[in-house]
């Protein structure tokens, strides 16, 4: 009678892909890792063989400035990345990768500032440079998480442009501001080192606002729509199903997994179960994938049996 299944092929497995070559542990997220090239794509082969798919990859840059130029330099660690992925598994394996400038600025904002404010339309033109970069390396899809408006219409002009029509654009339609992210900034090197994103991320407060950003990347462009933190919005996977055919992907974010994992260190509760009833309750919302730290280890561990 069950009504919900997970599977290997709705987990999206994030990367933290790093220029220095080898293996490094992000302490505040167990079991994940920023990796060089090689070990980047040792470990892709690895997961493949479990059946895991799918691939996010974030880039962990040594180069940082005010308009977050390596973002879109084809030498990138990203672009490099990409490239070879798709050379050693071609169609066995989906490259999707996060477009944002946080991790490149030298200030850590999601999108270049003016006289203190994040200029909209003039990060919206870095990020189509930068999706345009990665869909010329090869990936079959661009996830945009920076939230400016209008950065879907731009990204899917400009990769059209160029001959790119069949790279898809996965959005983040539905992000909230918050707390939900913590882990996440210490392993991309990404937090903003003054203000908030509260002017570019959304009020957890809203609920509408979110659906009605969300159609207006369906009328943009937008192939896949993310919700995100996933657990937190469970209404708004509901919600969104309701008004949207697209498929759906909810995002387990870093704060999600890795407060499962301290409380399982402490004893204080049974780390593998709770994670695997979150996946399900992120599938059961109506979510068609997810992005989750915890893919390989579902896998590993056999918990989709
Ligand atoms: C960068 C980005 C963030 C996440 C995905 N892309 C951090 C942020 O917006 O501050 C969060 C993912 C996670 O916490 O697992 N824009
Ligand atoms: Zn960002």
């Amino acid at each position: 009678m069950a009504e919900t299944d997970l599977r290997p092929r709705h987990l999206i497995q994030p990367y933290f892909v790093q220029t220095a070559e080898g293996s490094n542990p992000i302490e505040a997220m167990p079991g994940i890792a920023r990796t060089g090239l090689t070990a980047t794509v040792k470990q892709v082969e690895a997961d493949l063989k479990l059946g895991l798919k799918s691939v996010l990859l974030f880039g962990v840059p040594d180069e940082k400035s005010p308009l977050a130029e390596y973002s879109h330099d084809p030498h990138g660690i990203v672009p490099l990345t990409v490239t070879a992925l798709k050379k050693a598994f071609g169609n066995d394996l989906i490259v999707m990768t996060d477009v944002c400038l946080c991790a490149y600025t030298d200030h850590g904002h999601c999108g270049v500032v003016q006289d203190g404010y994040v200029a909209n339309d003039e990060s919206v033109a870095i990020l189509a440079e930068m999706a345009l970069t990665h869909a010329q390396a090869g990936a079959d899809i661009v996830a945009p998480s920076d939230m400016m408006d209008g950065r879907i219409a731009a990204m899917r002009a400009r990769m059209d442009d160029e001959g790119f029509q069949n790279v898809g654009i996965l959005s983040y339609a539905i992000k909230h501001n918050g707390a939900y992210y913590g882990p996440f900034r210490e392993a991309a090197d990404c937090a903003p080192k003054f203000g908030d994103r509260r002017s570019y991320q959304m009020d957890p407060r809203n609920a509408r606002e979110g659906l009605k950003d969300a159609l207006l990347d369906i009328e943009e462009g937008a192939d896949i729509l993310m919700v995100k933190p996933g657990l937190h919005n469970l209404d708004l996977i509901w919600r969104l199903r309701e008004v949207s055919l697209l498929p759906i992907c909810s995002y387990h974010v870093s704060s999600e997994y890795s407060a499962v994992k301290a409380g399982d260190r402490l004893g204080w509760l049974n780390g593998d179960q709770l994670m695997y009833e979150q996946l399900i309750s992120l599938r059961r919302a109506g979510s068609d994938m997810i992005v989750t730290y915890a893919g390989r280890e579902a896998l590993n561990k056999g918990w989709l049996k």
